[in-house]
């Protein structure tokens, strides 16, 4: 009988390896082959890839296999000669102009998250974000480094506002929402989710509050005609005070702190919130043992890398809302990549 050591160590490899796959993705969608594929709106040869990406011939042609074998793009047999195509998938996700696109997701993990990565060891052992090492930039102020220039700013919040094409109206319809009707998203961002609100309760008015410039970049690059029922308030979370709302969205916002900082925020929201108010946490739930899920333990690490924050349990947002005054909380998950947790301020 063959030992363990014996044994063919298949996920090893595959995880010693597992960046050769997010690299092959990122080059694909930097040199814009998902696009050119789309845009060709017929199947087109490794030749005219290359020649439309800009790209060496046998490089391009060792691209497009590799995307092949990723399942991100179909080959057809045409005369001897091979053609190539998009995926559903890849049309979808992978292109620059589609709504859903993950295409400033992909490249965010590319030029940033990427490059923090690579310090990850540094990380483990210091307990520390590696901004410094990675961007020259100092971290002591978590925003002030990530937004070190209005560019990265942008793509920030691209990267923020991509993912809730995909998974946002799952978790604004986690709970029902309905009996909320001034409803106020701390860390707003973009306002990806601010749109979701709308769109799922019909009744609700959503302000953004956030950062001075990151309120105007939204203002000016992700707003339109449509949102009426949307405003922003500009400020500091942790100094300036906050609008009176019936609910606070905090999405993604208590991971980027430690435990501390993030009482001391809920702390403000729970003296802003109405009575009968409630605070909804969207973050990705660790178990309550730890064991997983895998995507969440990694999403840890990289709160570790970047952030002073950290993934955390159910009981553990639980714990932090109770700290601030929050009670009757309740947690439920989606199944997608985000999850939500509830608590109330009693009438
Ligand atoms: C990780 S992002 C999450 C964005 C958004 N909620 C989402 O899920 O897409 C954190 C947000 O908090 C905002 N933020 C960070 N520190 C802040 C502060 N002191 N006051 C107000 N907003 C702050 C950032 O500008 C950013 O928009």
């Amino acid at each position: 009988m063959a030992s363990a050591a014996d044994s063919y160590p298949k996920k090893i490899l595959e995880y010693m390896e597992g960046f050769f796959v997010s690299k092959t993705v990122f080059t694909a969608c930097e040199l814009g082959v998902f696009d050119v594929l789309l845009g060709a709106q017929r199947p087109l040869s490794a030749a005219e890839v290359s020649q439309a990406v800009g790209a060496s011939l046998d490089g391009t042609q060792r691209l497009l296999a590799a995307c092949t074998g990723l399942e991100l793009l179909e080959a057809h047999q045409d005369d001897g000669q091979v053609l190539y195509s998009n995926t559903e998938q890849a049309s979808v996700y992978l292109t620059r102009s589609n709504p859903s696109s993950l295409f400033q997701s992909i490249q965010y993990n590319s030029k940033t998250i990427y490059l923090c990565w690579h310090y990850l060891t540094d990380a483990v052992r210091e307990g520390t974000n590696q901004y410094e090492k990675a961007f020259g930039v100092s971290s002591k102020d978590l925003f002030r480094a990530l937004y070190r220039s209005d560019e990265e700013m942008v793509k920030f919040m691209q990267m923020m506002n991509s993912i809730w094409n995909i998974c946002g109206r799952d978790v604004v319809t986690a709970f029902d929402l309905s009996p909320f009707k001034v409803i106020c998203d701390l860390g707003g961002c973009s306002g990806a989710l601010a749109k979701q609100c709308t769109s799922a309760y019909p009744e609700c008015t959503v302000m953004i509050f956030d950062l001075p410039k990151v309120v105007h970049t939204s203002k000016k690059h992700f707003m339109s005609e449509a949102d009426q029922r949307i405003s922003f308030c500009q400020g500091d979370f942790f100094k300036d005070s906050l609008p009176e709302a019936d609910l606070y969205l905090l999405a993604r916002v208590l991971h980027d702190w430690t435990d501390d900082h993030c009482i001391e925020l809920l702390s403000r929201v729970y003296k802003a919130c109405k009575p009968g108010g409630a605070v909804l946490l969207v973050e990705a739930l660790l178990r309550e043992d730890g064991s997983g899920p895998l995507t969440v333990q990694l999403y840890s690490l990289n709160m570790l890398v970047q952030t002073e924050g950290r993934e955390r349990t159910p009981a553990q947002y639980a714990a932090l809302l109770a700290a601030a005054g929050f009670t009757r909380v309740r947690h439920r998950l989606t199944g997608k990549l985000y999850d939500a947790v509830l608590g109330h301020k009693e009438p």
